[in-house]
C-alpha cells in the first residue's frame, strides 16, 4: 500500500519506541532517557514564551502568517545571528514548522537522485531518513570519540566527491555532545568552499553550553554557502510548539532561496501563535537561558561521574546540548544491549549503531532530575555486573 521509497525509512530514536511499549505493557516501570524532549521531565518553556502564545490567542492571530514567516520574527533572528557573527537580512530568513520541516524542505532542494550527503557519524538520524526519502545517499565521516568526537576533517575529504550535495554539520551535537572549536569549524568550511558545496549548520543546542563558547559557522566565512538552523525546540524548551528557522548566508545565487520559498507556499506557513512566542524568546532568552544551563551542568557532571565509575562504561565529557554517548564493553551489538537493559531494568536508551557511529555505544539524555539519574545508573551499574558473573 505504500510507496518503495518509504522502505528504507529507519528512525531508531522512535523505533525503540515499540519495545518499550510492549515492556511497559507487562507493568514493568520505565526510566526513559531515550528522548531529546526537556517537557517530559522538569523543565518548561519560559513564562515569557506562553505569555506570548496566550497573548497571541487574545488578539486572534489565527489565520495564515507570510510562507517565509513573520517579518519582525524574521528580523529577531537577523538579530540574534547578528550576536553570532552572522550578517544577514530578513529575506535570508525562512521560518519553518520546527528544523524537521526545514531539513525535508533543504533534502527537497538540494539532493538529487544518486547524489550524496555528507553526515556525520555519529549523526541525528533524521538527515539520514531524510536522504533515503529524497533517493540520495548517505555517507557518513567520521567523528573521533579520542579527540572529543570531533569531525575528522581527512576522512570528510574522503568522502566527498562531485555528486555531493551537501555537508552536514551539527554543532553542537546530537548524540554526543560536542562543541567544535573554530579551528575545525574553519577546515571544513574551507573544504567546502574548495568544492563549492553548501553546509547546513545544525545550531539548534546552541545556547545549552557548558562550556567554551558555541561559535556559529556562517560567522567564519561571508562566502561559503552555509545554512544556519535553529528553533524553539531545545534552546527554548518548546519542542511541541514546532517552530524552527534557517538563514542562508554566502549563496552565489538565489536559486535556494526561490526553492525554499516555493516549498514554504505549498505548506502555506508555519504556526503563528508559536511564531509569536519565538519573538518573545528572542527577545528574552539572555535573560533566563542562564538557569537552565545551570540546571543542566549539575546533571552532566553527575552522568560524567557515574558513567566514568562503573565498569564497563566510559563517557566523553559533553560540553554541550543535553545528551551524552557512553562507549560500553559489550560482547553483543549495541542494540542488543539496549534491548537487554530496557527488558530487564526498565532503562530506555537508543543504540548507537541508530545514530550511524562505529564502536558500541549508546545515547542517553540527562535531563531527567539527579535522583532519576541515580536510579538509572544503579540498574545499568547492577546490570552489568550481573551480566560479567554469569
Ligand atoms: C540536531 C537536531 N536537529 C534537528 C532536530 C529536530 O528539531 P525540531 O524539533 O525543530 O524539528 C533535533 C531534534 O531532536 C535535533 O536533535
Amino acid at each position: 500500500m505504500t510507496a518503495s521509497r518509504l522502505n528504507g525509512v529507519r528512525y531508531a530514536i522512535r523505533d525503540v519506541l515499540k519495545e518499550a511499549k510492549r515492556v511497559e505493557a507487562t507493568g514493568k516501570k520505565l526510566i526513559k532517557l531515550n528522548i531529546g524532549d526537556p517537557n517530559a521531565f522538569d523543565f518548561d518553556a519560559p513564562e515569557e514564551l506562553r505569555k506570548a502564545i496566550r497573548e497571541a490567542t487574545e488578539l486572534k492571530e489565527n489565520g495564515y502568517s507570510d510562507s517565509q514567516g513573520l517579518l519582525l520574527l524574521r528580523e529577531k533572528v537577523v538579530e540574534y545571528n547578528k550576536t553570532k557573527g552572522v550578517h544577514c537580512t530578513a529575506e535570508d530568513v525562512f521560518v519553518t514548522t520546527g528544523l524537521s520541516e526545514a531539513i525535508h524542505m533543504l533534502s527537497a532542494a538540494l539532493v538529487e537522485p544518486a547524489s550524496n550527503v555528507l553526515l556525520p557519524a555519529p549523526t541525528y538520524p533524521q538527515y539520514q531518513a531524510v536522504t533515503v526519502l529524497h533517493d540520495g545517499e548517505p555517507r557518513f565521516y567520521d567523528c573521533l570519540e579520542g579527540e572529543g568526537w570531533f569531525p575528522d576533517v581527512d576522512d570528510l575529504r574522503k568522502k566527498a566527491d562531485e555528486k555531493t550535495a551537501f555537508i552536514s554539520l551539527i554543532n553542537p551535537n546530537n548524540p554526543t555532545g560536542a562543541l567544535y572549536p573554530r579551528k575545525k569549524l574553519k577546515e571544513i568550511i574551507d573544504f567546502a568552499g574548495e568544492l563549492g558545496v553548501p553546509v547546513l549548520s545544525d545550531e539548534v543546542y546552541d545556547r545549552l553550553v557548558f562550556e567554551g563558547e558555541h561559535v556559529s559557522t556562517a560567522s567564519i566565512a561571508s562566502d561559503v554557502p552555509i545554512v544556519t538552523m535553529n528553533g524553539l525546540s531545545k534552546n527554548f524548551f518548546a519542542p511541541g510548539w514546532r517552530c524552527g528557522w534557517i538563514t542562508l548566508t554566502g549563496f552565489p545565487d538565489d536559486s535556494l532561496k526561490e526553492g525554499i520559498l516555493k516549498l514554504c507556499s505549498l505548506r502555506l506557513c508555519a504556526p503563528v501563535l508559536e511564531q509569536r512566542a519565538a519573538i518573545a524568546g528572542l527577545e528574552t532568552i539572555d535573560s533566563w537561558i542562564g538557569g537552565y544551563v545551570e540546571k543542566l551542568r549539575k546533571r552532566r557532571d553527575l552522568l560524567v561521574k557515574r558513567c566514568n565509575e562503573i565498569n564497563g562504561l566510559t563517557c566523553v565529557k559533553p560540553k554541550a546540548s543535553f545528551y551524552a554517548f557512553p562507549s560500553i564493553e559489550w560482547s553483543g551489538s549495541d542494540e542488543e544491549f539496549c534491548l537487554e537493559l530496557l527488558r530487564e531494568t526498565g532503562v530506555l536508551t537508543v543504540h548507537g549503531s541508530g545514530f550511524g557511529g562505529k564502536g558500541k555505544h549508546f545515547r542517553m539524555v540527562f535531563l531527567p532530575s539527579e535522583s532519576v539519574l541515580e536510579e538509572a545508573f544503579d540498574l545499568i551499574d547492577g546490570f552489568l555486573k550481573a551480566k560479567r558473573s554469569l
